[in-house]
């Protein structure tokens, strides 16, 4: 985010996005310092981490695994404790980039204190923008500070719109994979097991994450994460299947033309560009071979086939509390399936039900997401909690 040496927090460090985030870090040690470092759980990975970098604080979550935590960290490290930690650390004077890689709705806090301490936020952590848009893209304007999104397809659009500030985009066409399910036929969508469904294609990301990409949900999330960050109605950001994953995204204009940023499927490419932001630096790994490639193919996904990419414009279409439902009943139904309580094709059934309870409400405040959120869990579980694999 800009030339001097910045004082980062990376939460959710021992996840994907984490653990790449570090490794871009590690070779730029003339412009990031690590302050802060977090863990749900994976104490082994974040001594590990504490070792090499040396934050002033590192968090874990999860308070029985903190006694062997305060064994291995170096001295000078201080260990703090819980949720409230993660809003603690965001606030500290040695801190100004909040790298939010934390998984679901428990980044939705981390983000807006951070945003309210007047940090700079490079935002991998979708969920924020999903469930709490208005709020966040409100506070990122009363605060002043600049909200970069890590996710690849948000980078590429924002990279596409570089330049372009006195032409406003037509439409945002955000590419998707299709996950490992594109062509299997709905009828399969039954028998798919949790290992069937965490073999991704062409990424290697966290369980969430990759079971959302094989129902096609991440692209919902993405589209009304999208929104949020572009100002775009439903109506005018599309989502093409593009299995090769080389345009991460791209903007057509009002002339026809279209803008398209491409590149291997890397995360560290958007991290470094969200971390580094307007510059570009060199960053090595592999190129597109285009020659090599021969063709890169588009589609339409098939909405009935894929009903949680439906369910999230339809979240977004209804507005209020509407996302912070669909994602909460999600973020239950994909714990459930990947703990073998539910079956695949029943993710969208049940955040289909959820949608359509009352706890659907008008207002879009923070408070009221927040409550919409621990409503919907509560009832989700209520749904499945008599039935194994139904
Ligand atoms: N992975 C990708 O390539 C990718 C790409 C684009 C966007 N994203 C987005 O980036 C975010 C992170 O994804 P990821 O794949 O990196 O997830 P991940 O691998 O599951 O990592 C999540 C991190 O958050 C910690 N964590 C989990 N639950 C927590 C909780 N309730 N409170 C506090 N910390 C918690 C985890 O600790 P433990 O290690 O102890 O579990 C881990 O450090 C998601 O919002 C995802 O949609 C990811």
């Amino acid at each position: 985010m800009s030339r001097a040496c910045r004082n980062i927090a990376i939460l959710g460090s021992t996840g994907s996005i984490g653990r790449n985030s570090l490794e871009v870090i590690r070779n730029l040690p003339e412009r990031f310092h690590v302050s802060v470092l977090t863990t749900y759980s994976n104490v082994e990975l974040l001594a590990e981490q504490a070792q090499e970098f040396h934050p002033a604080v590192v968090v874990v979550l999860d308070e029985s695994k903190a006694v062997s935590l305060r064994r291995s960290v170096p001295k000078g490290t201080t260990v703090l404790i819980g949720k409230d930690a993660l809003l603690e650390v965001v606030r500290r004077d040695d801190v100004d980039l909040v790298l939010n890689s934390l998984v679901g709705f428990a980044g939705l806090r981390p983000t807006v204190e951070a945003i309210r301490s007047r940090k700079n936020v490079a935002l991998a952590n979708k969920e924020s923008l999903v469930v709490a848009g208005a709020a966040v893209t409100a506070l990122v304007q009363e605060y002043g500070v600049r909200l970069v999104p890590i996710d690849s397809e948000h980078s590429a659009i924002m990279q596409c719109l570089l330049g372009e500030e006195a032409n406003p985009p037509a439409k945002l066409i955000l590419t998707a994979s299709g996950g490992p399910f594109l062509h299997t036929p709905i009828g399969e969508f039954g028998q798919i097991t949790v290992e069937q469904a965490l073999r991704h294609p062409n990424w290697k990301m966290g369980h969430k994450i990759t079971i959302d990409s094989a129902t096609l949900m991440n692209k919902g999330l993405e589209v009304i994460e999208a929104h949020w960050l572009f100002g775009l109605p439903p109506e005018r950001i599309d989502v093409v299947i593009h299995p090769q994953s080389i345009i991460h995204s791209m903007v057509e204009f009002v002339d026809g033309s279209v803008k398209a940023q491409l590149g291997l499927p890397d995360m560290k490419i958007p991290i470094q560009y969200a971390l580094t932001y307007p510059e570009r630096l060199p960053l090595n790994g592999g190129r597109v071979n285009f020659p090599e490639l021969h063709s890169m193919t588009f589609f339409t996904p098939d909405r009935s086939k894929f009903r949680c990419l439906q369910l999230a414009y339809d979240a977004l279409a209804v507005g209020g509390t509407a996302p912070s439902v669909l994602n909460a009943a999600n973020e239950v139904a994909v714990e459930a399936f990947l703990g073998g309580r539910v079956s695949f094709q029943r993710i969208p059934e049940l955040i289909e039900e959820a949608l359509a309870s009352q706890i659907v409400r008008s207002s879009s405040a923070l408070a009221d997401v927040v409550d919409a959120d621990h409503e919907t869990r509560k009832f989700v579980r209520t749904l499945f909690s008599e039935r194994v694999l139904s």
